[in-house]
């Protein structure tokens, strides 16, 4: 079974969604760490349901990003994981700490890449008055938000949509492809080669699976 860090900094529904596939035996593997970067949040309460090991490692505490990856990436290795998860971490990776889980880290963003890199994805679909949003799963590499992306979920923007509305759409489609992600990984199906997503041996195209 495969061993799954879990990274967030917040409320960690996909880590929730994750545990449960986990739990359902859908994910061949087990979570065997939770790390956050903010105290208190509501992902280290779910982890703790669902009996995880949590570690809250406070970026504020730390005088340099690298300091704080470094310190990050030492605390990952002590869990030996095979995988790890970004689940709304949100906080840009160092090249090295990028580098060092190269094909075993993945990250959910709510834009259908490459369209929206960065933040306020939801508004900033609404201000360009785009017709259909989405979220991407997609392999960590250097280029931010830009590593190949495994799958993809669209949603329609309707007329009187917000960003919360969409926000809210976006979310329960992320419960659905995210573990999916999660499981092709651990039943190694799918693996990064040479910067492109690989499933079931076929290279796939810059915007995912269909
Ligand atoms: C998710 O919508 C995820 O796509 C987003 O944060 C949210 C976390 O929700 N991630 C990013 O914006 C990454 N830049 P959750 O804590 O309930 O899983």
């Amino acid at each position: 079974r495969m061993r799954i860090a879990v990274l967030i900094s917040g409320s960690g529904s996909n880590l929730q969604a994750i545990i449960d596939a986990c739990e359902k035996q859908q994910i061949n593997g087990d979570i065997v760490a939770v790390i956050s970067n903010r105290p208190n949040v509501y992902g280290l309460e779910r982890a703790e349901k669902a009996s995880i090991e949590t570690v809250v490692l406070d970026h504020k505490e730390f005088e340099s990003r690298e300091a704080y990856d470094s310190a990050l990436m030492e605390k990952i290795d002590t869990f030996t994981p095979d995988l790890v998860v970004l689940a709304g971490f949100m906080r840009i990776l160092t090249p090295g700490l990028v580098q060092k889980y190269k094909g075993q880290m993945l990250n959910i963003h709510p834009s259908l890449l490459p369209k929206y890199q960065g933040l306020n994805t939801h508004q900033r679909a609404i201000d360009a008055g785009d017709k259909e949003h989405g979220v991407s799963v997609h392999f960590v590499t250097e280029e931010l938000d830009g590593g190949p992306v495994v799958l993809q979920a669209k949603i329609n923007i309707l007329p009187d949509d917000t960003a919360d509305s969409l926000a809210k759409r976006i979310h329960q489609k992320e419960h659905i492809i995210y573990p999916l992600v999660v499981q092709w990984f651990s039943e190694q199906r799918l693996t990064m080669e040479e910067d492109n997503a690989v499933f079931n041996n076929k290279k796939l195209p810059a915007h995912g699976a269909d």
